[in-house]
C-alpha cells in the first residue's frame, strides 16, 4: 500500500518522491543512514515536521518550530562532476533567494556560503553533504516559515527572522517546497565548471557581503559564537569581497591587492 505521506511533486522537471514524516533527529542524518553505500540514489525529499536534533554548519544546532517551519533534505544523483559538487549548495541558496522574491515577494540575500538573510536576520540555512557511494548529494534546508522570531531560544548564535515576521502572512509549506524544488533543478547547471561566469554573475547580484569591509580570521569559523568582534581587532586581515573563485570559495581582495579565497572554516566578520 502506498505510504499516505508520500507524494510525487508535479511542478518539477524531475519526479521527486516526497516523503513526509512527523519527526526525526535530522533529515540529513536520516538520508545518510539510509543511502550511504547504496548503489544508486533516488530523487527523494525527506520532509520532517519536527527535527529533534536539527544540525547546522560547524556542528551548530538548527532550531525550528515543529508544524510551523520547513525542514527537509533532498538526496539526488550528482548532476555535476565530483569537484563541482560543493557549488550545488550555492545553487540551492540562489534558488531559494529567487523563489522567495518571485513567489513570496520577499527580498533576501545570500551570505556565503549558504545563509539566507533579510534585513532583520537569518531566514534559512543550508547544510549539504556528498556521498561518495552512491555518487549523490544531500542538500538539507531549514526555512523559518510560520513561526515568529520570539519562538526561538535566545541561545541562537544569530538573529532569526521568519517569513511570517517578514510578510505578516502564513505561507503554505508545501507550496514553498514545490517552488524551491523546481527552481533548484534549474540552477544545477551553474555548478558545472563551464558555467562559472553565470554562477558568479548570479552570486554577485545577491551577495550579502558585497561592498562591506570584512575582517577575516583564518581557521576560526567554529569560534564565531564565542568571539566578541571588539576582541579581534588587529587579528587576521581586512579586505572586500570580489566574488567567487571557480571552486566556489569567497574571494576577498586584501589591502595589499592580493586575493584570498575564504574557506568555510574561516571566520568572516563584517565591520
Ligand atoms: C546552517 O545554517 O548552519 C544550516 C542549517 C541547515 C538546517 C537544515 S534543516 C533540514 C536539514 N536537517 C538538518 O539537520 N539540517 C538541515
Amino acid at each position: 500500500m502506498p505510504d499516505p505521506h508520500s507524494q510525487s511533486n508535479t511542478d518539477s522537471p524531475t519526479d521527486w518522491i516526497i516523503e513526509r514524516i512527523d519527526s526525526i533527529d535530522s533529515t540529513n542524518s536520516e538520508l545518510s543512514r539510509r543511502f550511504a553505500q547504496s548503489d544508486t540514489a533516488p530523487h527523494l525529499v525527506l520532509w520532517a515536521d519536527r527535527q529533534e536534533s536539527g544540525r547546522g554548519r560547524l556542528n551548530r544546532k538548527w532550531q525550528s518550530l515543529g508544524g510551523k517551519d520547513l525542514t527537509f533534505s533532498a538526496i539526488f544523483p550528482s548532476p555535476v562532476d565530483r569537484p563541482d559538487t560543493p557549488k550545488l549548495s550555492l545553487c540551492a541558496g540562489l534558488a531559494l533567494v529567487q523563489i522567495l522574491k518571485n513567489n513570496f515577494s520577499l527580498d533576501t540575500s545570500l551570505r556565503w556560503p549558504n545563509d539566507i538573510l533579510t534585513q532583520k536576520g537569518k531566514l534559512a540555512g543550508i547544510l549539504s553533504a556528498y556521498l561518495e557511494k552512491p555518487d549523490a548529494v544531500i542538500c538539507g534546508i531549514g526555512i523559518n516559515v510560520n513561526s515568529t522570531s520570539t519562538d526561538f531560544d535566545l541561545q541562537t548564535h544569530y538573529s532569526p527572522t521568519t517569513m511570517l515576521d517578514e510578510t505578516n502572512r502564513e505561507t503554505p509549506r508545501d507550496q514553498l517546497l514545490s517552488a524551491f524544488l523546481s527552481e533548484f533543478e534549474r540552477t544545477w547547471f551553474l555548478a558545472d565548471t563551464n558555467n562559472f561566469d553565470e554562477l558568479l554573475h548570479r552570486f554577485n547580484e545577491h551577495n550579502y557581503y558585497a561592498g562591506k569591509i570584512l575582517n577575516i580570521i583564518p581557521g576560526e569559523g567554529a569560534l564565531r559564537d564565542e568571539i566578541n568582534p571588539e576582541n579581534i581587532k588587529g587579528r587576521g586581515f581586512t579586505g572586500i569581497t570580489e566574488g567567487l573563485n571557480p571552486d566556489g570559495a569567497l574571494l576577498v581582495k586584501m589591502n595589499d591587492g592580493s586575493s584570498y579565497p575564504v574557506s568555510t572554516n574561516d571566520l568572516i566578520i563584517p565591520e
